[in-house]
This record gives structure tokens, C-alpha cells and sequence, in this order.
């Protein structure tokens, strides 16, 4: 059996030390966390996609009683894209969250919303990059969902 290693590259910067593009996508999802519906969690996570044309898609998680019928606030930005806006390529993805006390908190996609960031590379033919605030002013970045999860399942 042969040990093998799987290096991982991201970037860690202050907010106002991103481009412009970025940190406006990121202001987009922290404006997103307003619109959560959380009243089980009462963790709030707001996401926002950039399309190639300039434009936004955002998306908030949304629950419900029956709490496995709730959904992640990127698959929600991410299906919205699908429903309406595919003509057009998502270039990144900003999540921001905040929890209970209203402070930001990290919130790293799901495998679950990781796995549709997959087939969202595999439609668009493009790198997604996924841009996680991490506190009140830093993000992390990440070129590509293969950072994330290197080993995805495709058919
Ligand atoms: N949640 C997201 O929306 N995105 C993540 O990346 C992780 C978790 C949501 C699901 C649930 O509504 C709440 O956060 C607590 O798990």
C-alpha cells in the first residue's frame, strides 16, 4: 500500500484587503443573512453568487419543523442560479453567517452543498471560487471545490 498526500492551497485575507469584485460579493452575502429564515438554529447564513455577466444571486438558509425539509443558504443561491439565471456562469460564491449572539461566525459549505458546487463546475466548465468569511474580517478563499472536497462523486 502506497501513502499518498493531498496538498491544499487557500488564501486567508482581511476583507478590506480584497479586490473590489470580491469584496462587494462578500458585502452581498452578509447583506443575505438578513433575509434567513432560522428560527430553530437561530444560525443565519447568508450566501451570494457572482454570475460572468456582473450579477448577483443570493441566497439564506431556509428551515422548517419538519427540519430536514430546510435548506442550506448556498443551495439555495445555487438552485435559484439553475431556475433562473444558467445562461450565465457562476464565477464565485461569498458565504457569510452570523450565530445566536449576532456575531459572524465561519460557516464552510456542507458536503452536501459542496457536492452541488461540483456539478455547478461541471455545468459551467469553470472553477468556482468559494469565498468563507471566517470572522468579523477575515475570509478564507478557495480556488476551486476541489480545496474543499478533493474527492467528489460524478457520474
Ligand atoms: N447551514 C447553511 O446554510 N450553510 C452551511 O454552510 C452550514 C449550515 C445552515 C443549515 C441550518 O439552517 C443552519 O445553518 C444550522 O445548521
Amino acid at each position: 500500500m502506497e501513502k499518498k498526500t493531498i496538498v491544499i492551497n487557500y488564501f486567508q485575507s482581511k476583507i478590506t484587503e480584497l479586490s473590489e469584485e470580491a469584496m462587494n460579493l462578500v458585502l452581498e452575502a452578509q447583506e443575505s443573512i438578513k433575509t434567513a429564515y432560522s428560527p430553530y438554529s437561530q444560525f443565519s447564513v447568508g450566501s451570494a453568487l457572482l454570475l460572468d455577466n456582473g450579477e448577483y444571486v443570493r441566497g439564506s438558509n431556509q428551515e422548517n419543523a419538519a427540519y430536514p425539509s430546510g435548506l442550506c443558504g448556498e443551495r439555495v443561491a445555487l438552485f435559484a442560479w439553475g431556475a433562473n439565471n444558467s445562461e450565465n456562469k457562476v464565477v464565485a460564491i461569498a458565504i457569510s453567517a452570523k450565530n445566536q449572539k449576532g456575531e459572524f461566525a465561519k460557516a464552510y459549505p456542507c458536503g452536501a452543498c459542496l457536492q452541488v458546487m461540483v456539478e455547478t463546475e461541471i455545468r459551467t466548465k469553470e472553477k468556482l471560487k468559494i469565498i468563507v468569511q471566517i470572522n468579523d474580517q477575515e475570509v478564507q478563499v478557495f480556488n476551486g471545490v476541489e480545496c474543499l472536497m478533493p474527492f467528489s462523486f460524478s457520474l
